[in-house]
């Protein structure tokens, strides 16, 4: 077994500098030629070349891998979060580790000690609800939060929806189409998404000079099983309401279920609205009518901004305020009308 092959032997025998092989062999070569870059890529193939990521990233103490922290993989929104985040680090030649706290607190500092400690260069995080110490000063690598905003100040950046806003035009809608009384069944109200879309639900109504009934909020977790439940807590309650909307679109998909049961025909007895526009909500029976949010872009633009303040050495903005804190990017959302609602 001969010495390894370093970046120094291929650049010799083709005949270029040594940085032009490193940006070849880190993806960064969209300024080099192709005949370069194959004949740089033939020579590593031949050669059996293979980067030596401990050397590099003791050199530059950069591993080249960030870390995705989310709080519930087996809900759609979240592998599509990831999805975008994928597709960003790795045209940076960054690779991603997932980690799912299943909505639980204690998972997350674990995965955020594991990762710092696998020396990934920076973190994006939607973490599973609030929590009073949001603060990562003692953390070492840049972070990056998504879709669940908090009020953590030495942050790389976050990004989010206008939930509040979002929700106001979804329920406003309903209200256009002739609803009066309409439910929502939000989703966990430790999660600062659930209690934004609640202000827009109540702006809305408030906007449309409907009364709000607190007997027609019910608060759970972003579960469609949490739908299928609040449905039938609102019908042994006595509830009357002729439209629902709902945290997420697990949520609708399990109140519809609900409704099927109950015999309730949607949209003709009763409209239904999601949130997300996860791809099971087009997929529905009937197709739901939901609140879009741009999630493989939140993904994609959170893993920019975070290989962004990684590779300029800006990391994190210690001690800054919230405000004050790397790039904050508020995404729109779209109104996407099916069939769930008349
Ligand atoms: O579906 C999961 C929900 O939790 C989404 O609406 C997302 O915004 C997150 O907060």
């Amino acid at each position: 077994m001969g010495r390894q092959v370093t970046i120094k032997d291929i650049a010799k025998e083709a005949g270029v500098s040594i940085a032009t092989v490193s940006m070849i062999m880190n993806q960064k070569d969209k300024n080099i030629s192709d005949p370069t870059r194959e004949k740089v890529r033939e020579i590593a193939s031949r050669r059996g070349y293979v980067p030596n990521m401990m050397a590099r990233s003791l050199k530059t103490r950069k591993t080249r891998i960030i870390g995705l922290i989310i709080p519930d993989i087996t809900n759609p929104f979240f592998p599509e979060i990831a999805r975008g985040a994928e597709d960003m680090a790795s045209t940076a030649g960054y690779s991603v580790i997932f980690c799912n706290t299943d909505d639980k607190l204690i998972r997350e500092d674990t995965y955020i000690e594991i990762l710092t400690e696998k020396t990934v260069d920076g973190i994006i995080f939607a973490h599973s609800a609030d929590r009073a110490d949001m603060e990562f000063s003692a953390c070492r690598v840049p972070i990056v939060l998504i879709d669940r905003d908090s009020g953590a100040s030495s942050l790389a950046g976050r990004v989010l929806v206008d939930n509040r806003k979002a929700a106001f035009s979804g329920v406003s809608y309903l209200i256009q189409r002739g609803y009066r009384r309409i439910a929502y069944i939000a989703g966990s109200m430790t999660t600062v998404t659930a209690r934004e879309r609640l202000e827009g639900y109540r702006d809305a109504l408030a906007a449309g000079n409907l009364d709000w009934d607190p007997a027609l909020v019910k608060k759970g977790d972003y579960r469609s099983q949490w739908g299928y439940e609040a449905v039938k807590e609102l019908r042994d309650e006595g509830a009357s309401y002729e439209a629902v909307f709902c945290g997420n679109d697990l949520i609708a998909i399990g109140a519809m279920r609900a409704l099927r049961e109950m015999g309730k025909r949607v949209p003709e007895d009763m409209g239904v609205m999601g949130f997300d526009d996860i791809y099971l909500a087009g997929t529905a029976t009937p197709p739901l009518t939901t609140v879009r949010q741009p999630i493989y872009d939140m993904g994609y633009q959170a893993a920019k901004i975070l290989i962004d303040a990684i590779e300029s050495g800006e990391g994190k903005k210690k001690g800054a305020g919230a405000a004050e804190c790397g790039v904050s990017l508020i995404l729109d959302t779209e109104l996407i009308v099916r069939q769930s609602t008349r």
